[in-house]
């Protein structure tokens, strides 16, 4: 294993003495989780420090960029990771979830610490990665979304069968390193998939509409691209204040016969709402078309 290049200590917090952590793939989601750890003084990841956290991947120049830019722990064989570990993430594609939960079973069994096992990887049910470890090993599966990239994920924690209340709620600490996080039952994760999982493609579409829109009316491209940006920002930080709903927030905006009302309307009459209904019922049909055992795709 690789020695870390600077790793720095923080506070101590509330991981209940869990504090070797594997991440095993350092990509999109890896580096987001690994950097957000060790980034983190006052959650549940309070007391993970640099050194405590390995990641795992096959390409060594991104190793040595993990290494370099947050003073990670870094080897490219998963067992070495796995041994003694409190935590090991599982952040590959899922098509390739199997093949990892193989390589480090036997480690995993073998420790004298009890490892819980968590997998970020779309799609993979938490049956399939009990049946591909020893009876009784702790699993946890998490649904994250992209915002995590920037620290604003949303993430949805159900656990398996042998996975203790503590033991999903230590997940859903860490997982709060890198946004907000709550826990739900596996049957949920479709759902979930549906609203958080895949939602920031559908405000992407929204910005882009209001973009394009912007453009029709006279403006330019980077103006209307900022002000749909910062319209979203601002809305988005005030339905996460949470003192009114969603409804209200807009009927306060929305004065009798006035501009937004026309707005409203038009969506309205385009079917809007119809039209969320039927992508999410979709998206969450295909979430359980690929969680099916005999999908392998992503
Ligand atoms: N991105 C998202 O928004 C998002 C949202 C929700 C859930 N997820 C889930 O998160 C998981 C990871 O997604 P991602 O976007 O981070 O993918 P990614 O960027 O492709 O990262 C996966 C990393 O794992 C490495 N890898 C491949 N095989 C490995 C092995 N056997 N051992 C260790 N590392 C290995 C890959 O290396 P190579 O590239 O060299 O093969 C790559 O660096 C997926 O299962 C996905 O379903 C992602």
């Amino acid at each position: 294993m690789s020695s870390p290049g600077g790793s720095e200590v923080v506070s101590p917090g509330t991981l209940g003495g869990m504090t070797k952590i594997a991440i095993i793939g350092g990509g999109n989601i890896g580096e987001a989780l690994a950097s957000g750890l060790v980034a983190d003084t006052s959650g549940a990841a309070a007391e993970v420090s640099a050194s405590d956290v390995t990641v795992v991947d096959p390409y060594a120049p991104r190793l040595d960029y993990l290494r370099e830019t947050y003073g990670l722990a870094t080897t490219d064989d998963a067992t070495e990771a796995a041994t003694e570990a409190d935590i090991v993430v599982i952040a590959v594609k899922p098509y390739l979830v199997s093949t990892v939960l193989e390589q480090i079973a036997s480690t995993i069994d073998a420790n004298d610490t009890e490892t819980v096992i968590v997998s970020v990887a779309a799609g993979v049910t938490l049956a399939t990665m009990e049946a591909a470890l020893a009876a009784g090993v702790p699993v946890v599966r998490v649904m994250p979304n992209t915002p995590m990239l920037v620290g604003k994920g949303t993430s949805a924690v159900a656990g398996g069968r042998f996975a203790r209340d503590e033991q999903v709620e230590t997940v859903r600490g860490l997982m709060e390193a890198v946004g907000t996080a709550v826990t739900v039952g596996e049957k949920d994760m479709d759902a979930v998939t549906a609203v958080s999982g895949s939602g920031p493609a559908y405000v992407f579409l929204v910005a882009e509409a209001m973009i394009e829109a912007g453009v029709q009316l006279g403006l330019t491209r980077p103006v209307a691209a900022q002000l749909a940006a910062g319209t979203l920002e601002g809305a988005s930080a005030m339905l996460v204040k949470g003192d009114k709903s969603a409804a209200e927030l807009r009927g306060n905006v929305t004065s009798p016969g006035g501009t937004t009302a026309a707005a409203v309307r038009g969506l309205e009459e385009n079917g809007i709402r119809k039209a969320f209904y039927q992508a999410m019922e979709a998206c969450a049909e295909r979430s359980a078309e690929l969680g099916r055992p005999s999908s392998d795709e992503d």
